[in-house]
């Protein structure tokens, strides 16, 4: 796509993974096809002409392998099956050949960090079996002294005592997803054959599931106690974390052309460096988290603060230049399911619904790295106002509920609503809004997860007959990045860097210069960006007759527009 002597963004040849528009479906909440409140794979089967008119490029699927779901799939228990209640293999065998067919590829969630403590190799580790002793992370000690002070992801203590090995074992998340020893070559083998066996079925490549924290130092050092997850420093990019991903790659990836992404925890573009390309360990690009922590306080995750324009504008910038001309390609994702709504969180979900989601849909689409979107937002869906624990699913979540009544800092469900309706993982997981109808056209049963009462409101059915809907804008901008090359491959300039409320940005290839403006508030905001030039067409706008005067720019509420530059 990408003329060869062009300055890019990045040094690589051009590739399909970097012109690609990923869309995330978490198959549990897409939709239902058996009524069972479940979604599942035939769910997404039936969904694909959807897909396709979205225009995304590839599909990365949360995982849909066998697992007890205490971690709603990210506990597998078998890598080389199907769970149940979302079909079989020939119905994954189905689905990716009727992607193929629409020219859309599919990535799936890899696990190498942690199974199931459902997974055969626990079971026989916890025996002591021959062979499988040290597939995992086992101390013997005290049972009532955890061997250091390192805590999980989701709170409380990394490590749980088993009475039948009795030794302690190391889980970075909840206690049903005991991490795997990566020090042992036989743990390496088995996961590069688990990766294998995928690649050989024709899958398009993988998310990699917390991939940085796989190294964990010997003797197992405490971490800072006044850390916000005590242990990071020690298990983040830990001490043979390039022997394992490279080690991946010349084993297993290299032979196949895949997109791969990692998912760092605690990331910086430095180590992302080491990881990419092929001066690093080959992964393709990674994903951080430093724009979607800007609202959290010194407690980390649950301790929620206040957050400025400026500091979502410099985190992402600071990726794009630190990782220009670099091995390394960039990523960018405003939502997962791991986090709120977008909408929610960074925009207005009630006076400005259509034009706050539209204008994060237009940074999403327009930025330097190939996006992520996730499910739903192209319809704008927005967080989910709780009101009782039963309600909430989420491991994470509700295991933060629990510590809060444990530690008398909660006594009932009011004192924790406003945290769990901003913060809780499970506003992602509500169900897609495919109709008004009842539960939102997902399931003809009792959805697993409450779907959201904006359904009657939000929704595809609705929004797909409309050309001014949060969907057509979506469906027009994803166009717009399959037709501008320069929003691919173009170098970016930051335009704003003090505005307190407007980020511009300018995006450019040989003679194409593009200029994306944002509004990031819910009031005009005025700007002069006439050093940029004259503006020679409007390429996107998500309100009527926006004017071309670069001198005297006045965005209206979440205004966002794209224009062609002289
Ligand atoms: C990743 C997943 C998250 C999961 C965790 C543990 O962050 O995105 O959903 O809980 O890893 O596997």
């Amino acid at each position: 796509m990408c003329p060869a002597d062009t300055e890019t963004i990045g040094n690589g040849e051009p590739a399909w993974w970097k012109e690609a528009v990923v869309y995330e479906i978490y198959p549990q909440s897409f939709n239902d096809s058996d009524g069972d409140g479940i979604g599942d794979i035939p769910g997404v089967i039936e969904k694909a002409d959807y897909l396709d008119e979205l225009g995304i490029d590839v599909i990365w699927m949360t995982p849909p392998y066998d697992s007890p779901h205490a971690d709603n799939g990210y506990d597998i228990r078998n890598y080389r099956s199907i769970l149940d209640a979302f079909g079989d293999m020939d119905d994954f065998d189905r689905l990716l050949s009727e992607l193929h067919d629409r020219d859309i590829r599919l990535i799936l969630d890899m696990v190498l960090n942690h199974t199931s403590d459902e997974h055969e190799w626990f079971r026989k580790s916890r025996r002591e079996e021959d062979g499988y002793e040290d597939y995992y992370h086992w101390v013997e000690g005290d049972p009532d002294q955890p061997p250091n002070n390192w805590t999980s992801g989701f709170g409380g203590p990394a490590w749980t005592y088993d009475d039948t090995r009795e030794a302690w074992y190391l889980h970075l998340f909840h206690e049903k997803q005991p991490d795997l020893n990566w020090r042992n070559p036989e743990v390496r083998r088995e996961m590069h054959d688990v990766v294998e066996f995928w690649l050989e079925k024709g899958i398009d490549g993988f998310r990699f599931d917390v991939f940085n924290v796989m190294s964990k130092p010997e003797g197992y050092p405490d971490g800072d106690p006044d850390g916000g997850w005590i242990g990071m420093e020690h298990f983040s990019d830990g001490p043979r974390i390039h022997e394992y991903v490279g080690g991946l790659y010349d084993d297993v990836l290299s032979a196949y052309d895949v997109m791969t992404v990692g998912e760092g925890m605690d990331i910086t573009p430095r180590a992302a460096k080491r990881y990419c390309g092929p001066s690093g360990d080959g992964l393709n690009m990674v994903y951080h988290y430093d724009h979607t922590m800007l609202d959290y306080g010194d407690g980390g995750w649950w301790d929620i603060v206040d957050w400025e324009v400026s500091e979502i504008r410099e985190a992402l910038t600071k990726w794009v230049q630190q990782l220009e001309v670099t091995d390394a390609w960039n990523t960018v994702y405003l939502g997962t399911h791991d986090t709120p709504r977008i909408v929610s969180r960074f925009g207005n979900d009630d006076r400005y619904h259509y034009e706050s989601a539209t204008m994060l849909g237009t940074l999403l689409l327009t930025f330097p790295a190939t996006p992520f979107c996730f499910q739903g937002d192209e319809i704008g869906m927005t967080n989910y106002p709780w009101s009782s624990r039963e309600e909430m699913r989420d491991a994470d979540a509700t295991n933060r509920v629990e510590l809060a009544f444990e530690e008398d800092s909660a006594e009932e469900f009011a004192d924790v609503a406003d945290v769990v309706r901003y913060r809780s993982r499970d506003n992602a997981r509500t169900p897609i809004q495919w109709s008004g109808d009842a539960a939102g056209g997902f399931t003809d049963g009792e959805p697993w997860i409450p779907v959201n009462p904006a359904s009657e409101e939000i929704n595809v059915a609705d929004q797909r007959d409309r050309t001014d809907s949060v969907l057509s804008y979506y469906q027009d901008l994803i166009e717009l990045r399959h037709n501008e090359e320069a929003l691919v491959y173009g170098v970016y300039d930051l335009l704003t860097d003090d505005h307190p409320r407007v980020w511009a940005f300018e995006r450019s290839l040989g003679d194409e210069r593009l200029l994306v403006a944002l509004n990031w508030a819910g009031r005009t905001s005025r700007v002069d960006l006439s050093d940029a030039g004259e503006v020679t067409s409007i390429l996107a706008c998500n309100y009527d007759d926006p004017g071309t005067d670069l001198g005297a720019l006045a965005l209206r509420p979440y205004e966002a527009r794209v224009f062609r530059l002289a």
